[in-house]
């Protein structure tokens, strides 16, 4: 890690914050991305004394578009060069609300899909012409089959996973590494206070495993990893059994 220079996408989320902690812990140098000034300057000033890594941050809006590809060259100039991005953008949204209200639906769209695509695609073009480099993008287990109980979000998740196996499928040929992580329940400010939810994991934890597939190599990691099970399962029941469940 020591010598790496990282762009984190969303480094207010406690999930992405928690990767950030253990790549500075690492060595790594960082360029923190976030929307809320206030609390992006102080997580890099946190990280930067505690750990005496350079960390460097910007501001950055999902559906901002005509911005991303002067954020990835921000965090390029900053560190002086680019290795890897981090990315966890995400809005979990009002799965009610977004069926009656589209432009709330978009919202959940732009912030978990269209605009990570958009970063990922400047993120992508700048390591695929240096010839090597990472992305560990946060998609979900959400993604993996649509329920009436989270749809619009899911199907933005989706969207991300196929987006992330295409772009991994394109950047194997410039040694460009693509690690989908596909979350189950995490104890953070998403997820604060919402009934239904089981086995629920803690940020730290999740992204140790992230890190671990990571220097695996791994191309997907479930986590907790018993989730990839849950989602198996899930997925193979069949289509009109699983439309009339309660999910
Ligand atoms: N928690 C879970 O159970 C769970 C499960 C599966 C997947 N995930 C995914 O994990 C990732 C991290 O989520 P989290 O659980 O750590 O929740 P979180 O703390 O709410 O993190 C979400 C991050 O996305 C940022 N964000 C949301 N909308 C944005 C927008 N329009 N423009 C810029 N930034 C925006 C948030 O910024 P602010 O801090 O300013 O709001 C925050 O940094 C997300 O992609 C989420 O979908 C979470």
């Amino acid at each position: 890690m020591k010598e790496h220079a990282v762009l984190v996408v969303g480094a207010t989320s406690s999930i992405v914050r928690a990767i950030a902690v253990q790549m500075a812990q690492q060595g790594a140098s960082l360029h923190l991305a976030a929307r809320d000034a206030q609390e992006v300057e102080r997580i890099a000033q946190d990280l930067s004394i505690r750990y005496q890594v350079p960390v460097s941050w910007s501001l950055v809006e999902a559906c901002e578009y005509e911005l991303h590809a002067d954020l990835v060259q921000k965090a390029q100039t900053s560190m002086g060069h680019l290795d890897g991005v981090v990315i966890g953008l995400g809005e979990l949204g009002d799965q009610q609300q977004a069926q009656v209200d589209f432009t709330h639906a978009q919202r959940i769209i732009h912030s978990n899909y269209t605009g990570v695509a958009s970063i990922l695609t400047h993120a992508a073009n700048h390591l695929e012409q240096q010839g090597r480099g990472f992305i560990i993008a946060i998609s979900s287990v959400a993604g993996d089959r649509g329920r009436q109980s989270n749809y619009v979000y899911g199907s933005a998740k989706g969207a991300l996973s196929l987006f992330l196996q295409g772009l991994r499928n394109r950047l194997a040929k410039s040694g460009v590494h693509v690690l989908t992580v596909k979350p189950g329940f995490v104890n953070t400010k998403m997820t604060f206070g919402k009934p239904g939810l089981f086995l629920v994991a803690d940020p730290e934890d999740v992204a140790t495993a992230v890190l671990k597939a990571w220097r695996q190599q791994k191309n997907i990691v479930y986590t907790p990893w018993f989730w990839w099970g849950i989602m198996t399962i899930i997925r193979s029941i069949p289509e009109g059994i699983f439309k009339k469940m309660n999910l």
